[in-house]
Parts: C-alpha cells; sequence; structure tokens
C-alpha cells in the first residue's frame, strides 16, 4: 500500500534585530544575569521593533522557507500560522502572511496553543497532506511575545523573547517505514484544568483588552517534564523507534533545565540536542522552527535525521512529533 507523507523541502527562520541582554533587564528590573543564567540558560533574546508585527516577522521566515525549497508561493496550496499574539484579534495572521506572499488561491488561518503551537500545526499541516487534501503546505510559528508580557513582572518578563520560523512541507509518496523521509507521527494533548498556571489575563471576549501573560513558573516546570516523557513516549512507540536511534532532539525552548532532562530522559548527550535559548528566550510557536533552521542551517542536522521535536505550553497543550530530515 502507498502512503503519502509529509516531506519538509525548505526551511527559514527571522529574527528581530534588537537584541536585548540579561544585563540591560537589570537596569530595569530587580534581577540578574547570574539569576536569570542559572535559573533558564537565557542570556539574551532579540525584541521586534515597534513598528514590527508578527505577520512580519513571519513573513521574512516564510520567504527564506519558500526559497530553501525552491517554491513559489503559487505552489503553496495551505498556510497555517501557529501564533498566541496575531497583528490583530481577526483575520488570521495567516491571511496577511498569504497577502504579503502574493498568494492568491488556497487557504490560510492560525492555530492557537501557545508554545506547544508548532508542534499542532505541524500535526494539522501531516494530517491534511496525509489526506490528500493539501500538497504544499507553509507552516509557520511566529510571535511578538514582547507585546503581552508584564514589562514589571521580574518571574515572567526575562523569560521570552520575539522571532519566526518556517518550514515548507510537501507530499511524497511511500511505503510508509520509518527510514522514509518525512512526519512520522505527531502526537497532540491537552488538559483544560491548568488554565490558572500559564495565561494571558485578558481577551477580546472578557475584557475587551489583549491582556499580560501570568504564569506560575514552578507549576509550569513540573508538569512540562512528565507530560513531555509522556509525549516522547508515544513518539517512540508509533515509530518503532529507540532513544538510541534519535539523531537530534529539537525541544521547545523554555528553560535549559527541562532541555536537560528531556535529553537525559532519552540519553541523548547535550551535543545532540539543538539549544537556542541562551540567545533566543522562549520565543513559544516559534522555538522549534527557529531551532529547526538553525541546526540544518550550520549542517548539524542532515536529510536522513530522526528528530524528536517535543514542547509544552498554556492550557496546558503539549506534544511531540517524530520527523526523518
Ligand atoms: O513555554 C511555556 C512553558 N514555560 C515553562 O516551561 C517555564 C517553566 N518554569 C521555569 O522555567 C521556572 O520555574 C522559572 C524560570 C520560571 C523560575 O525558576 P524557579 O527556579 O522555578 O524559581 P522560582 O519561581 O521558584 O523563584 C525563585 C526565587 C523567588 O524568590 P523567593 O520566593 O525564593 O524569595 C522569586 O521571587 O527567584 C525569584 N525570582 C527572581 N529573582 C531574580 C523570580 N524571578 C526572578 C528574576 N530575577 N527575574
Amino acid at each position: 500500500m502507498r502512503h503519502l507523507r509529509a516531506q519538509v523541502v525548505g526551511c527559514g527562520a527571522y529574527l528581530p534585530e534588537r537584541v536585548v541582554s540579561n544585563e540591560e533587564l537589570s537596569h530595569r528590573l530587580d534581577t540578574s544575569d547570574e539569576w536569570i543564567r542559572q535559573r533558564t540558560g537565557i542570556c539574551e533574546r532579540r525584541i521586534a521593533a515597534d513598528d514590527e508585527h508578527t505577520s512580519h516577522l513571519g513573513l521574512q521566515a516564510a520567504r527564506a522557507a519558500l526559497e530553501a525549497a525552491g517554491f513559489g508561493a503559487g505552489d503553496i496550496d495551505l498556510i497555517i500560522v501557529a501564533t498566541s499574539t496575531p497583528d490583530q484579534t481577526f483575520p488570521a495572521t495567516a491571511t496577511r502572511i498569504q497577502a504579503e506572499l502574493g498568494m492568491t488561491r488556497g487557504a490560510a488561518f492560525d492555530v492557537q496553543a501557545v508554545c506547544s503551537g508548532f508542534v499542532y500545526a505541524l500535526a494539522v499541516a501531516d494530517n491534511f497532506i496525509r489526506a490528500g487534501q493539501s500538497r504544499n503546505v507553509l507552516v509557520i510559528g511566529a510571535e511578538t511575545f514582547s507585546r503581552i508580557l508584564d514589562w514589571e513582572d521580574r518571574s515572567t518578563c526575562v523569560l521570552f523573547g520575539d522571532g519566526a520560523g518556517a518550514l515548507v512541507l510537501a507530499a511524497a509518496e511511500g511505503n510508509g517505514k520509518a527510514e522514509e523521509r518525512g512526519v512520522l507521527s505527531t502526537h497532540i494533548y491537552s488538559d483544560g484544568r491548568h488554565n490558572e498556571a500559564l495565561y494571558v489575563d485578558g481577551g477580546p471576549g472578557s475584557t475587551r483588552t489583549v491582556g499580560h501573560l501570568r504564569m506560575e513558573g514552578r507549576e509550569v516546570f513540573r508538569h512540562a517534564v512528565v507530560r513531555m516523557s509522556q509525549a516522547i513516549d508515544a513518539a517512540l512507540d508509533a515509530g518503532g523507534v529507540t532513544p538510541g536511534d534519535i539523531d537530534w532532539l529539537v525541544p521547545h525552548q523554555a528553560n535549559i533545565r527541562i532541555i536537560e532532562a528531556m535529553a537525559k530522559r532519552l540519553n541523548l548527550p547535550m551535543d545532540r540536542v539543538v539549544v537556542t535559548v541562551d540567545r533566543h528566550a522562549n520565543t513559544s510557536a516559534a522555538s522549534i522552527p527557529l531551532a529547526l533552521c538553525e541546526a540544518s542551517g550550520d549542517g548539524r542536522i542532515q536529510a536522513g535525521d530522526l528528530i524528536m521535536i517535543e514542547a509544552m505550553g498554556g492550557g496546558f497543550t503539549w506534544g511531540s512529533a517524530l520527523v526523518r530530515w
């Protein structure tokens, strides 16, 4: 039996120019470079310019991904943007990127799963391709979290940054075996009972405002390790692979201590883990495609490598994906 599979044929990334160091934050907040580095591994983050919106970041990443794939906008039949910081309450940021790319056919929509957003968007894209409904899909993670941070709250504002990453997925026929290139499986989960641990205290339907991010860091940390471990086990089972088969772990980048715990669980040395949290901080839905692009761009990730992706975020939402690059 022939199977349709979503192959990664290009990726692109974009980071705003402005670098904000821990040192700079320590001048206006009761914090220190030492605290931030020790507790999170973050050294600096990028912050978007005032006139730079999520769609602008996503557009740059999308253009780079299309160029890498050798595709034009007319080749794409679906755009999915994972974001929690859309330009407008509606329409979807994906439609703005569609217009800017000059794509006048197909469909474009946003997916909202906070820091798990890219894994969710990848799962949706993979299913559209497997079902034969789309052939070439642009999956983008783009965020301007700097806009929803409470810059007086040291327990959250030091943790996040802005950025965007994108993948072009193309349908390919194969026999469905784990040796073949493409998205092998995706696994997404949510448990809505944990709203209070990580949320934004506003929204159009409740306060008519945008609101600010609020987080019980310790509580999220505790759940993150347990839940992402479950998601990783599901991906290993579905792929019929063992931790020893994994070439690269590409985790959501929230905290180096969480990343190290996941690597330990897979028995992977840290030189097999892609880490960007030191320079990007937590860019929510953008963190995984940014990390994928960095490591494929510098030659670490090679065609045929087996990649484990995992994330956890507000909701709670969490998930994993196993991809043969
Ligand atoms: O991407 C979505 C998922 N998000 C995450 O995965 C985040 C998960 N959580 C974490 O990464 C960590 O819990 C944090 C980095 C947020 C916090 O680290 P922690 O080791 O859990 O610290 P804590 O919240 O227990 O705070 C320890 C102390 C507190 O002081 P007291 O109560 O011990 O006196 C805080 O007030 O550190 C204090 N603190 C700070 N001190 C200096 C909190 N933020 C800061 C700060 N600078 N920026």
